[in-house]
């Protein structure tokens, strides 16, 4: 007698497929920063200059096509990313908060003084974000999707957020820079801390340091 199928046939059944193991040799870059990329949370008391700084802002958001499409996927090409950058200074950069503008690649600056203690506090204290020179903050704006997709935009949002995120984490890699994606935090305290406007919400915060 033969084992009862009910109504499968053998083809429905699970079956396990062997892949071909990923080559150690021979793989392409890409791959290689994908393997290499860690969360990293601690750095070397290095500066990062303006120009490292620019090649990461534009990983996260920059503007990689003539018709303004940008680094990361975006549904609906709808963007309802900010991005900010919080520096210690000691670069080419005064200490401060500035606000990365994809449009013309440019850094507008918004506070002056040096706010990586606040935010690091704001984070529950996670040393990182006090020690790193610098960190990238990646807030939404919701109604910028919403107003299309519905509540459907929220999950879109924070998909978009983990893009803009890994794009910065492998080009870290590239450039010997570690960051480390920062989740556990207090939304109204980033908030204050980066005083942005009522409809911006903080969703990650990276710490970024010479490893
Ligand atoms: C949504 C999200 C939130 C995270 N929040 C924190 C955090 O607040 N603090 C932290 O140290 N790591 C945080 N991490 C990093 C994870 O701990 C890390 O990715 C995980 O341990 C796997 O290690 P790897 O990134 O080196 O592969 C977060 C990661 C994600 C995806």
């Amino acid at each position: 007698m033969g084992i009862n199928l009910g109504n499968q046939s053998p083809a429905d059944l699970p079956m396990k497929v062997r892949l071909p193991e990923p080559e150690a040799s021979g793989r392409s870059r890409i791959e290689e920063l994908i393997t290499k990329r860690r969360s990293v949370r601690r750095y070397k008391d290095k500066k990062l200059s303006e120009s490292v700084i620019s090649r990461l802002l534009w990983a996260a958001q920059g503007i990689s096509s003539e018709n303004g499409l940008r680094t990361s996927p975006s549904a609906g090409a709808l963007y309802p990313l900010e991005i900010h950058l919080v520096t210690g200074g000691g670069g080419e950069l005064e200490p401060g908060v500035y606000r990365y503008v994809p449009e013309d690649h440019t850094l507008v600056r918004e506070i002056l003084g040096d706010m990586r203690e606040r935010l690091s506090k704001a984070a529950l204290s996670q040393p990182m974000i006090r020690n790193a020179p610098v960190s990238i903050v990646i807030s939404a704006v919701y109604a910028r999707i919403t107003s299309r997709y519905g509540n459907r935009g929220l999950r879109y949002t924070h998909m978009e957020a983990g893009h803009a995120a890994q794009n910065i984490y492998l080009l870290g890699v590239e450039l010997g820079i570690g960051t480390c994606a920062i989740g556990a935090f207090e939304d109204e305290e980033v908030k204050d801390v980066l005083k942005l406007p009522a409809n911006q919400d903080p969703l990650y915060i990276l710490p970024l340091g010479y490893m």
